[in-house]
């Protein structure tokens, strides 16, 4: 990866809803712009600097071919949240949602 330049502002602004967050006060963020413009790098940046940080971060995907799934990138968290893998069975996931 080329060095991280600039976006110093977004990174701030991204911090400073963190630290509203961590007050109790949570917080959503919308990152848009056009393909290439460094949205991904600027989370992965993000992500980078909150280790250290006494947090969890968890991350959960939209797929261009999603839409007709519900709660699709609410789905990746839970499953990250809880450790849930694709091979675990119906049964198994369950249990472990339940605990
Ligand atoms: N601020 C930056 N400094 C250096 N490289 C960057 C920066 N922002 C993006 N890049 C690089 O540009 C490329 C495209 O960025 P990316 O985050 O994938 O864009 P997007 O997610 O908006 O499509 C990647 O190789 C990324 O590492
Ligand atoms: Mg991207």
């Amino acid at each position: 990866m080329a060095r991280f330049v600039g976006r110093n502002h977004e990174l701030g602004l991204l911090w400073s809803r963190f630290q509203s967050a961590i007050r109790g006060q949570g917080q959503v963020v919308g990152v848009a712009g056009e393909a290439g413009i460094g949205k991904s790098r600027l989370l992965y940046e993000f992500h980078q600097s909150l280790k250290g940080e006494r947090v969890t971060y968890l991350e959960g995907h939209c797929l261009s071919y999603g839409s007709p799934i519900p709660y699709l990138p609410v789905l990746d968290i839970v499953r990250a949240g809880c450790g849930i893998t694709e091979a675990d069975s119906h049964e198994a996931i369950t249990e472990t949602v339940h605990a």
